[in-house]
């Protein structure tokens, strides 16, 4: 079997995860291909397919990605500024599946939290002085702080513990 991880990342966060999960497949059969710049090959049986998420859009390069993904094996991880729940990854797949190839193999979505941007940081930091005991403000500072680092090395081993599982790859 061959693998091909393809991700879109703006800010680095899918990047890493893309890179983490292609380090844990077979290094002789598995590519990685940065969106930004090539785009897929038709070589792989196995499509991992990563983006980051802003207010829970898919990016349209990955809706053009899956049009040519007719027949694969499909398996997706995101990130996103959340903590993510069961809820929030059935909602990003409810948004995928109009995109989804007719006939298809999909195993799943990985959804992982992913840091924003130190410009976003200080820009709800700025909120919070300037409002003091603004919830909405408070609750999303607090989310930020809490993904802050993210994806981080534990993050990087739940998606391969995942991407193996979905896959049926037993560990040597
Ligand atoms: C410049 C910038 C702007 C962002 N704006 C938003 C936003 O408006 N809404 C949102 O939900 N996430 C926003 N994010 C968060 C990212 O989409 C999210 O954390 C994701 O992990 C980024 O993944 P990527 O770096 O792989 O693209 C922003 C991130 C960056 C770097």
């Amino acid at each position: 079997m061959k693998y091909e991880v393809a991700y879109i990342s703006r800010s680095g966060n899918t990047e890493k995860l893309a890179h983490g999960i292609a380090d844990c497949l077979p290094s002789e059969d598995t590519f990685v291909t940065d969106l930004a710049v090539d785009e897929i090959t038709d070589k792989a049986d196995i499509y991992l397919i990563g983006f980051g998420l802003k207010n829970n859009t898919i990016p349209l390069k990955i809706m053009d990605v899956l049009e040519k993904l007719e027949d694969k094996i499909i398996i997706f991880f995101a990130t996103a500024p959340v903590i993510p729940t069961e809820e929030h990854t059935k909602e990003v797949e409810r948004r995928l599946e109009p995109f989804m190839p007719d006939e298809c193999d999909y195993r799943g979505l990985f959804l992982c939290p992913g840091q924003v941007s130190e410009e976003s940081f200080n820009k709800i930091r700025t909120v919070l002085e300037q409002n003091p005991g603004n919830e909405q403000a408070e609750m999303v500072y607090n989310i930020y702080n809490s993904i802050n680092g993210h994806p981080d090395e534990n993050d990087i081993a739940d998606a391969c513990r995942f991407v193996r599982k979905k896959l049926e790859i037993i560990q040597a």
